[in-house]
């Protein structure tokens, strides 16, 4: 762990924070912990006394300790309304959430409630930065909505600063952030916000519409890697190769990068399917096309149902299947299950007629329809089969035999690459995962004049068939050793397993 930046009190200064969520907590207690003064301001009255006996709402590693230790020397205080923080205060920060409409716009009620009530509370001059994230044009549109609410004489000037931060991430990403974005209409507004953060870390100054465009393409763009990486492990899997080590090909040249190309059941979370929604929303609104964010966003919405694809491929149907789904938090590391694709699996899985058990370590599920397992034992105890959706170390660190033992069935689809498989396979389990292990099918294409090793009589599709050509007439599809192989065991991506069927990728 990188050593957090010490406090320096001297430069601190007086800050309202408007949320107590993911975003506006962890602000709250790095930028007490960072000498400034600060009040956060909470408006759930559950989140705000659980904060008040001196607890936090969310699961974010390290927090607990910050928030304990800034409350008790006085930097952090909370505070039920806006009154209770923004008087005497030079910045107020607004933190609230802004979550997808259901035709995709992001629903700004929030953040333009939070402007007007921190408004109305100065008492003096404030900048109010907008650290929700937003569609460009907001900032502007929030500075009047704070200009219309202040009291006569005050000036109430709005920046962008949007966050970066990554749950089961957020302190030491609030605390080293790879870069800071201020978008600012005046110089001093944008030094004042520059100072608030962590010295010595790169400061991209802009104008707003600059700014808040930053948050929306960065998450744009990592939603583009995750769903090309998809793309990439289903190629994979047609020609018998490990997506991860090719993966780790493409993404250890620095132009590229290897964060978030990772095969999976897709994106999820609080902020990538909004963001990308909102970035397409923004472009609609604009008449400027996005076809780039708009192909990733389909390949996302197939990736949950091709995973329950693959394991009614395994087990010839997941009608009446009894199905353990581990892990329903939106990633690791995180409480956070708000458009996880451990829910959507189950979502899948039960309206296709499966039962699902399922279990998740810290993920708390307000009106789960399905049963929740007290461990992960307990839940593939007796299953048909296993889906992994989230990658917590407990379920790499499950003993695979016995998990063969306590299962009915013996077929598992790690959809997040969680899994040993040599070790599972050891132990009689039948795991599929994305873009992994031997081929689906293997239809290896050939453009003249390359030839395939064999001679073209040998030609014969994997599955035993002639060769299908494709669409062009230049190319051919032929069969060498490793296809007419994989064809002979698998017969054509399916053989026999307890469940009448065997494991192919
Ligand atoms: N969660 C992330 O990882 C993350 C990362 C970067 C950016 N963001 C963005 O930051 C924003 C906040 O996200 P979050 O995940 O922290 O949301 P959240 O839902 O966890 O927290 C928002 C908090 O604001 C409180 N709130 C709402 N209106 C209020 C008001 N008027 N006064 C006081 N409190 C109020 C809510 O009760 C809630 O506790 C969103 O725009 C999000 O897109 C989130």
């Amino acid at each position: 762990m990188i050593p957090h930046p010490a406090a320096t009190p001297d430069r601190g200064h007086r800050v309202c924070v408007i949320g107590a969520g993911y975003v506006g907590l962890t602000a709250a207690a790095c930028l007490a912990h960072l000498g400034h003064e600060v009040v956060c301001v909470e408006s759930d009255p559950r989140r705000l006394a659980t904060l008040e006996r001196g607890g936090i709402p969310i699961v974010e590693p390290g927090l607990d300790e910050m928030v304990a230790a800034v409350t008790a020397n006085g930097h952090l205080t909370f505070a039920a309304r806006a009154e209770g923080g923004v008087p005497g205060a030079e910045v107020a920060l607004l933190c609230v959430g802004t979550p997808p409409r259901p035709d995709g716009d992001p629903d700004l009620t929030y953040i333009a409630q939070a402007a007007r009530e921190v408004s109305q509370a100065a008492t003096g001059d404030l900048v109010v930065v907008v650290k929700s994230t937003v569609p460009p044009g907001s900032c502007e549109a929030i500075e009047l909505i704070c200009q219309e609410a202040a009291r006569p004489g005050i000036r109430i000037r709005v920046a962008s600063s949007p966050e970066f931060l990554r749950e089961s991430r957020a302190v030491e990403d609030f605390l080293h952030p790879d870069r800071v974005v201020v978008g600012a209409a005046d110089d001093d507004v944008a030094d004042l916000v520059a100072a608030l953060y962590p010295p010595g870390v790169p400061v991209v100054r802009c104008d707003r519409r600059g700014a808040e465009l930053v948050k929306y393409a960065a998450n744009a763009f990592l939603a583009v890697k995750i769903s090309f990486a998809n793309e990439v492990a289903a190629l994979c899997e047609h020609l018998g190769t490990e997506a991860s080590t090719v993966l780790q090909g493409v993404g250890l040249d620095h132009r590229i990068g290897s964060d978030f190309l990772r095969p999976g059941p897709g994106y999820g979370g609080s902020c990538l399917p909004k963001d990308v929604s909102g970035f397409r929303a923004l472009g609609r609104a604009m008449d400027s096309p996005t076809h780039v964010v708009a192909a990733a966003e389909r390949v996302n919405s197939e990736a949950r149902s091709a995973i329950v694809e693959k394991l009614a491929k395994a087990t010839g149907g997941v009608r009446g299947l009894t199905v353990a789904v581990l892990g329903m938090s939106f990633k690791e590391g995180t409480d956070d299950t708000r458009d996880s694709p451990g829910l959507g699996l189950i979502d899948i899985l039960t309206t296709s007629g499966a039962t699902v058990k399922a279990y998740d370590p810290l993920a708390k599920v307000d009106g789960l329809t399905v049963e929740r397992s007290a461990s992960a034992m307990e839940a593939v105890r007796d299953a048909d089969a296993v889906v992994v959706a989230t990658s917590w170390r407990e379920f790499a660190e499950l003993d695979p035999g016995k998990v063969a033992e306590a299962m009915s069935g013996d077929v598992v689809i790690d959809s997040v690459g969680a899994l040993d498989l040599e070790k599972c396979a050891g132990a009689g389990l039948v795991v599929y995962g994305v873009g992994r292990g031997t081929p689906v099918s293997f239809h290896p294409v050939v453009w003249p004049p390359l030839r395939w090793a064999h001679s073209p009589r040998d030609h014969t599709g994997s599955d035993g068939t002639a060769p299908d050509t494709g669409s062009s007439a230049d190319r051919e599809t032929v069969a060498g050793e490793d296809g007419a192989r994989a064809g002979a065991e698998h017969g054509g991506g399916v053989a026999p397993s307890r469940h009448g069927l065997r494991a192919c990728c």
